[in-house]
C-alpha cells in the first residue's frame, strides 16, 4: 500500500467487513461454545502481561485480517520509522521520540547528528540530584525551611501524566510529602491546592513545553504572588520557591527563574508523550530516582516488545487492530478503560487526552478529508464504583461499548481478603457482560414472570482483560506503554498524524479575544455570533459593566 492509498481502499478492510457481517448474529455464547480452546488461544502472555482478548467479538479469522490490514498498512515499517527519529509528525515536521525518553543509557538514536538518548540521561542525571535534595531536605526554602509540599503547574500533557502517575504510585511516595497538582485556570484549584500550606515549606514546579499556555502562565503569577506576599515582596525567594520545566530557556527566565533550576526537554516530544521527561520532575521527587527509573524500564520494555514483536504477538498492536474493529466495523463510538485499582482511578482522564488528542483527527497525513471514524471516546472510572453507577448501561443499555479491564493479581499491601473480593468483582463483571443471563435461568431461579424482561441481561457485551502482576512503577510504565503504542497503530491505520494537536488552536484564541471584552470597563464593540454576544453582556452586566 503506497501513502496516498487508505485502508478502507484495501482487501483486507473488504475481508474485515465480510467478517464483521458473518459474526453479526453470531454471540460470544456461541463462539465460546464452539471453540472450547478460544480462552487459551486468544490470552497472550508477554514482558509480564496477561491480555484476554477472548470476550471479544472476533475469532482467529478476524485477528489474522487484522494483522494483514496492519501489514499492508506498513505498520512495521512505520514503527521504526518513529523509533529513527523519523519526522513522523508531518505537520509539525518534527520527529517522535518519546521513546528515547526511556532508552538506556547505552542506545545511540540519532537525530539532527545528535544522540538524543545522551541528552536525556544528562536532564535525568539533572533531575535525580534535584529530587534526591528536595527528599533529602539539602534544598530548602527562602528561609532554610525544609520543603514538604510539591505543587506542580500545567495542564494538558504537562499535567496529566505527572497527576496520574502519582496517584498510581501513591504507596510508593514518600508520605512525608504533600504533592498537588494545579491545571486549572479556575482560581479555586490553586486555592485549594495552596489551602493549609506553608509557603516557606512549598516548592512550585512550573511545567509548561512551549512556556506560552495561559492557564498554566496564570496559574505560576498566581501562585508566585502568594510566595510572594509570604516574604513580604522578596522576589529573591522566587528562586529557592520555583523551578521550571520547559523548552523555552527565555520564558522561564522572563518569569524570574534561574534557569539553573530549569529542567529541559526536546520538541519532539509530544505534550501528551511526556511525563517521563523532566515533566515528570513532581512524580521523580515523590516517588525518588529508583522508582522512577523503574518506570522507565516498564516503558522500555514494552517499547522493545513493540519494536521486535511479530504483529500476532505484539500486545499493543493487537489492542489497537481490535480497537479499530469496534471502531471502524462495528461503529462503536466509545470505549470504557476500568482499571480495578483505586490508584488507577485518574487513568482514563489521561488515557482520554492520549487517544482523543492524538487520533481526533478529520484529515489524513495528506490533509485530505478521512473517509473513516478515528479516535473514539475514551471514558471510564475505577472499579468497583463504577459498577454503581454507570454499568447498568453497559449491560442491559443500546450501545455497543468495548469495554478494557485493568487488574492486578495481587495487592501492593493486602488487607484481609479485599483484593479477592475486588478481582472477583473485575472477574464477576467481564463474565456477566460476554454471556448475560437469560429467560430461562431467571425463571428457574424463581424471578416474577412480570420482572423477567427487565432482568434479562443479553450479554454479548465485548471486553478485553489486561492483567499485571502487582502495581509497581515498573508495571504502571508497561502500562502507559502499551497504550501509547495502540495509539499509535490505530494512528497509522487510519492514515492520521497521531502528533499534532491543531483542534484545540481555536479555542484558545478566541478565548484570548474574548478575555479583555469581559473585563474592559468602557463600552466594548462586539463582533461575535448573537449567542456569545448576549453571553459577554449578560456577564458585563452582572459585574457592573456598561452593556447593551
Ligand atoms: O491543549 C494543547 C496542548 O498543547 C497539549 O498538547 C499540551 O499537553 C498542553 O497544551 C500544555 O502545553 P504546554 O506544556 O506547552 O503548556
Amino acid at each position: 500500500m503506497n501513502d496516498s492509498q487508505r485502508a478502507d481502499d484495501t482487501a483486507q478492510w473488504a475481508a474485515l467487513e465480510a467478517d464483521a457481517e458473518r459474526l453479526r448474529s453470531t454471540s460470544l455464547r456461541e463462539l465460546f461454545a464452539a471453540d472450547p480452546d478460544r480462552a487459551k488461544s486468544l490470552t497472550l502472555e508477554a514482558e509480564g502481561v496477561y491480555l484476554d482478548l477472548s470476550k471479544n467479538l472476533l475469532d482467529s479469522d478476524v485477528l489474522r485480517h487484522l494483522c494483514d490490514l496492519a501489514r499492508t498498512c506498513r505498520l512495521e515499517e512505520k514503527i521504526e520509522a518513529m523509533f529513527r527519529g523519523d519526522r513522523i509528525n508531518v505537520s509539525e515536521d518534527r520527529a517522535v521520540l518519546h521513546v528515547a525518553l526511556r532508552a538506556p543509557q547505552d542506545q545511540v538514536i540519532m537525530l539532527d547528528g545528535i544522540n538524543v538518548v545522551t541528552e536525556v540521561h544528562e536532564v535525568l542525571r539533572a533531575m535525580e540530584r534535584f529530587a534526591t535534595s528536595v527528599r533529602d531536605g539539602s534544598w530548602v526554602g527562602y528561609n532554610g525551611h525544609r520543603i514538604r509540599n510539591v505543587i506542580n503547574i500545567g495542564i494538558g500533557g504537562s499535567d496529566l501524566g505527572p497527576a496520574m502517575a502519582y496517584e498510581a504510585l501513591r504507596a510508593y511516595s514518600d508520605r512525608s510529602l504533600t504533592v498537588r497538582f494545579i491545571s486549572n485556570v479556575d482560581g479555586a484549584d490553586l486555592l485549594e491546592a495552596t489551602n493549609g500550606l506553608d509557603p516557606a515549606e512549598t516548592l512550585f514546579i512550573v511545567c509548561s513545553k512551549s512556556w506560552n499556555t495561559q492557564e498554566t502562565l496564570t496559574n505560576a503569577d498566581a501562585a508566585r504572588s502568594w510566595i510572594l506576599k509570604h516574604f513580604e515582596g522578596d522576589t529573591a525567594a522566587v528562586e529557592r520557591h520555583f523551578v521550571a520545566v520547559s523548552t523555552n530557556a527565555q520564558g522561564v527566565a522572563d518569569f524570574g527563574i534561574n534557569t539553573d533550576n530549569m529542567f529541559g526537554f526536546w520538541d519532539w516530544v509530544g505534550g501528551r508523550y511526556s511525563f517521563e521527561s523532566a515533566v515528570g520532575l513532581s512524580l521523580m521527587i515523590a516517588i525518588g530516582p529508583e522508582n522512577f527509573s523503574a518506570l522507565l524500564r516498564g516503558l522500555h520494555r514494552i517499547d522493545e516488545h513493540f519494536r521486535s514483536a511479530p504483529i500476532e504477538k505484539n500486545l499493543p498492536v493487537l489492542l489497537g487492530l481490535v480497537s479499530v474493529w469496534y471502531n471502524n466495523f462495528h461503529g462503536a463510538q466509545s470505549v470504557a478503560v476500568l482499571p480495578y485499582s483505586r490508584y488507577l482511578w485518574d487513568l482514563p482522564a489521561y488515557l482520554q487526552q492520549l487517544e482523543m488528542e492524538s487520533n481526533g483527527k478529520h484529515v489524513d497525513l495528506h490533509g485530505e478529508t478521512v473517509s473513516l471514524q478515528t479516535a473514539p471516546v475514551i471514558w471510564g472510572a475505577a472499579g468497583t464504583n463504577g459498577q454503581h453507577a454507570f454499568y447498568q448501561l453497559l449491560h442491559q443499555g443500546t450501545k455497543l461499548i468495548p469495554v478494557e479491564f485493568i487488574g492486578f493479581f495481587r495487592a501492593i499491601e493486602p488487607l484481609g481478603e479485599q483484593h479477592e473480593l475486588l478481582m472477583a468483582n473485575m472477574f464477576a463483571q467481564a463474565e456477566a457482560l460476554a454471556f448475560g443471563r437469560g429467560a430461562e435461568e431467571l425463571r428457574l431461579s424463581g424471578s416474577p414472570e412480570s420482572q423477567i424482561p427487565h432482568r434479562v441481561c443479553l450479554g454479548n457485551h465485548p471486553t478485553t482483560s489486561i492483567l499485571f502482576d502487582q502495581l509497581t512503577p515498573e508495571t504502571l510504565g508497561e502500562l502507559i506503554a502499551l497504550y501509547e503504542h495502540r495509539v499509535f497503530t490505530e494512528g497509522v491505520i487510519w492514515g492520521i498524524d497521531s502528533f499534532d494537536q491543531w483542534g484545540v488552536e481555536l479555542g484558545k484564541v478566541l478565548a484570548k479575544k474574548i478575555e479583555p471584552e469581559l473585563t474592559d470597563t468602557g463600552e466594548v464593540d462586539l463582533q461575535h455570533d448573537s449567542s456569545t454576544n448576549a453571553l459577554i453582556e449578560r456577564y458585563r452586566s452582572i459585574h457592573g459593566r456598561p452593556h447593551h
